[in-house]
């Protein structure tokens, strides 16, 4: 996208190629890619051209949503875009490759609840450690501790990093009463 190409002369009747690069990674199903060319003609100097197609897994492929236990994410040809991303990362960056496809991009919940809640931050540090640790697995919310739990991929100070995150949206500004 974007990139600037030298001027191309076309004559009245002349025709010339395109190349278009549509990234599919994570996308699935009816996608729509828009250009747009630029010319001097005076009547329509700048064209949108909508490209749109449908991306279609291979056969074997995975396909979202469907897996089989929480901490399938975590594992085989499932890591390169869920675990690989957070290797070494900490805090938002690491909400963000690990969490935020269940969670939602500001913790506001998505296939799974919501982390901005009310109370978040009054909840005790350990036991949302526990839950980021061993996951809940009999719902679907993988384990991400090494060693903890099978393909756990994540260390100590990466989930403490984590609850210090997400308990921040909800952080009280000073003075406030304690809620519950
Ligand atoms: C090519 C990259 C890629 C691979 C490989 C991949 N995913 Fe995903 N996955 C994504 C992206 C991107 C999203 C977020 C989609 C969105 O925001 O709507 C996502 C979202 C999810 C979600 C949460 C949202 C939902 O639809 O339920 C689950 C669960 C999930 N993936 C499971 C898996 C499993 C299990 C595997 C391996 C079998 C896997 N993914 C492999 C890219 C990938
Ligand atoms: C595959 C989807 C998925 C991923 C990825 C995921 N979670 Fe979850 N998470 C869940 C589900 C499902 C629940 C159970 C609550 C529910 O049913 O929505 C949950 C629950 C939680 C809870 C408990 C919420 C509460 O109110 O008690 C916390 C905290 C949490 N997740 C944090 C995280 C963090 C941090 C990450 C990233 C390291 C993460 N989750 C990644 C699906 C996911």
């Amino acid at each position: 996208m974007g990139s600037a190409k030298p001027p191309v002369t076309i004559k009245p009747g002349d025709s010339s190629d395109i190349k278009v690069t549509i990234k599919t990674a994570g996308k699935s199903g009816a996608m729509t890619k828009t250009i747009t060319v630029v010319t001097n003609d005076p009547r329509e100097p700048n064209r949108a051209m909508n490209l749109t197609s449908t991306v279609v897994l291979p056969a074997g492929a995975m396909s979202h949503p469907e897996f089989k236990g929480a901490q399938e994410i975590l594992r085989g040809q499932c890591m390169s875009c869920h675990v690989t991303p957070g290797i070494g990362k900490k805090g938002a960056v690491l909400y963000e490759a690990a969490c935020a496809m269940c969670h939602g991009d500001q913790g506001e919940g998505k296939t799974a609840a919501a982390l901005n809640q009310p109370g978040m931050a009054q909840r005790d540090d350990k036991a949302v450690f526990e839950i980021i640790a061993k996951g809940i697995q009999a719902r679907g919310m993988p384990g991400f501790l090494k060693g903890e739990v099978e393909s756990g991929p994540y260390d100590k100070a990466q989930l403490e990093s984590l609850v210090t995150f997400i308990k921040g949206w909800q952080r009280k500004p000073a003075g406030a009463a304690p809620k519950s």
